[in-house]
């Protein structure tokens, strides 16, 4: 697809298959009576006004009006989208704006479609462009590669989108392209999260990882196989992948951009989640290959980091391996020993994700000087039941990384809630055998035990935060801009944070 920006003082004459114009909300008569509809209405002989009079379109939220201009002005249709009444939009609602654009364009088969670029509001002209770029990238997503048929609803045939604006600045096509990328990405993350789990392999991830560096001067990767795992003494990932077949991987990326900063992002990289022995019952298993998109989320921010090169350093980690049972899976009362040295007593199997992500920490307190650590994970369905399926939990040590990841949240529309790292519960975590273990005795706060967990291997005095996503990773509904499977959750918000930080 294509993104331009077309500057235009009437917009009659902008040709376009579809013509989208945000209308804040009024009433019919004040909606009519606003520049860009009373000349659309000029030019249509007034079938605009009595339409919206009709339909008493009064520009609410989440409403839309069609209409066909029967060759009075250059677009062929118009599409009204009601934005409500609040002057300032959230992000989110953007982006869902730039999706509803997306299926109305497919709905009438539309090739070019325009999108007049409101002026009121106190976001700029570009901010308003790359949260509608991002929504019409996924309104248009779809994932259906195992489809011997496209469906002829889900058949996208757009190519253009053009920007009507009143003045061009150099600023917009910087900001479209930036949008384009991480969506792009979003994307990317969306379909490896989507492809089944026998696909999206421990290797499979690791091949990405490899791609990228070889695509790219500015990122570099180290695969660690299993070998060289027992050689470090990850025994927290290496217990966790005795019960598969998979070959386990430790994926270390680096990017250097410059600047003075040095960021790492961790994800958990579970390409499937059965359980292990403590096995999950069949219905809870259904959605486990999305036991991976904390590691999706981390290779498709070293994507967008190799495209718009921001002047900081970033290290990304990903602990993969599938969790399965089988004659050689850890077994509940087994004591793993991770790469720092602490014992481990693994009491459910299905709490793997804290456990692979020990080493992941281990490792970046051995070998990375971190001015902060951010890890994502599909760690707990306790978070799930806290913050339902829309928001991540987040858990921070430290006042100015939790600031900055709020206000990336905010910018990014993708949402967040603190939890508390309550110090008195991480007794519930003494194990009578070993230095700790991976379920408390208790399964409330489960979202904050297994936050507490990961801090035992978190290197000393670094700003750390862990996002459980294990809500909105995947969507269970159905939505504008994002259909059912992965959800690509967490990129856009990383890479506002990392952005931040560079200098
Ligand atoms: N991958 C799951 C968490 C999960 C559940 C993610 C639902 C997305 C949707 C994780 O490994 C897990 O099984 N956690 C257990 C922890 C428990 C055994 C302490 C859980 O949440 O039940
Ligand atoms: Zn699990
Ligand atoms: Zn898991």
């Amino acid at each position: 697809m294509k993104f331009t920006i077309q500057p235009t003082t009437y917009i009659t004459t902008v040709s376009a298959d579809v013509l989208a114009l945000f209308i804040p909300e009024s009433d019919p008569d004040t909606v009519i009576a606003s520049a860009d509809i009373a000349l659309l209405d000029r030019s249509l002989g007034g079938v605009l006004s009595s339409v919206i009079r009709d339909e008493h379109f009064s520009g609410a939220s989440g409403k839309t009006l069609s209409l066909h201009s029967h060759g009075k002005i250059s677009a062929t249709h118009i599409v009204l989208i009601g934005v409500g009444k609040k002057p300032e939009r959230m992000a989110d609602e953007l982006i869902t704006d730039g999706a509803i654009i997306a299926k109305n364009a497919a709905r009438h088969h539309a090739r070019n479609v325009a999108i007049v670029v409101p002026t009121v509001g106190p976001d700029s002209q570009e901010q308003l462009m790359s949260l509608l770029t991002e929504g019409v990238l996924f309104g248009n997503y779809t994932f259906n590669k195992h489809k011997k048929k496209e469906d002829e609803d889900t058949k996208h045939l757009f190519e253009n989108v053009i920007f009507v604006v009143s003045h061009e600045i150099p600023q917009m096509t910087v900001a479209l392209k930036e949008a384009e990328a991480i969506a792009q990405a979003v994307c990317d993350a969306r379909d490896l999260i989507n492809e089944p789990p026998s696909i999206t392999t421990p290797e499979h991830l690791s091949g990405i990882a490899q791609g990228l560096a070889k695509s790219s001067k500015s990122v570099s990767v180290s695969v660690i196989n299993k070998k060289e795992m027992e050689s470090l003494g990850m025994g927290a990932l290496l217990g966790i992948a005795k019960g598969a077949t998979e070959e386990p991987k430790f994926i270390h990326l680096t990017y250097k951009g410059g600047g003075s900063k040095t960021v790492t992002v961790v994800g958990k990289g579970i390409t499937f989640d059965t359980g292990g022995l403590s096995l999950k019952p069949p219905a809870s298993m259904e959605t486990m290959k999305l036991d991976m998109s904390g590691a999706a989320a981390v290779l498709s921010v070293f994507t967008v980091l190799a495209q718009l090169k921001p002047k900081i350093t970033v290290h990304g980690l990903i602990s993969a391996t599938e969790n399965m049972p089988g004659p050689h899976a850890v077994k509940p009362g087994d004591i793993v020993t991770a790469m720092n040295g602490k014992t481990i007593e693994i009491l459910n199997t299905d709490a793997e994700g804290r456990v692979v992500l020990a080493d992941a920490m281990s490792y970046a307190a051995k070998n990375i000087k971190s001015d902060a650590i951010i890890d994502l994970a599909t760690l707990t369905g306790a978070c799930m039941v806290a913050l339902g399926e829309d928001v991540a939990g987040l858990f921070v040590n430290d006042p100015v990384l939790r600031d900055a990841l709020v206000t990336s949240a905010k910018r990014t529309g993708e949402r967040i809630w603190e939890l508390p790292l309550v110090e008195e519960y991480k007794d519930l975590l003494k194990s009578p055998v070993a230095d700790i273990k991976n379920i408390a005795k208790t399964r409330y706060g489960g979202a904050i035990e297994g936050a507490l967990f990961i801090g035992a291997f978190v290197p000393e005095n670094t700003p750390w935060a862990h996002l459980d996503i294990a809500g909105p990773a995947f969507a269970e509904k159905e939505s504008p801009a994002t259909p059912l499977g992965g959800t690509g959750f967490g990129i856009r918000l990383l890479y506002d944070y990392i952005r931040s930080q560079s200098n």
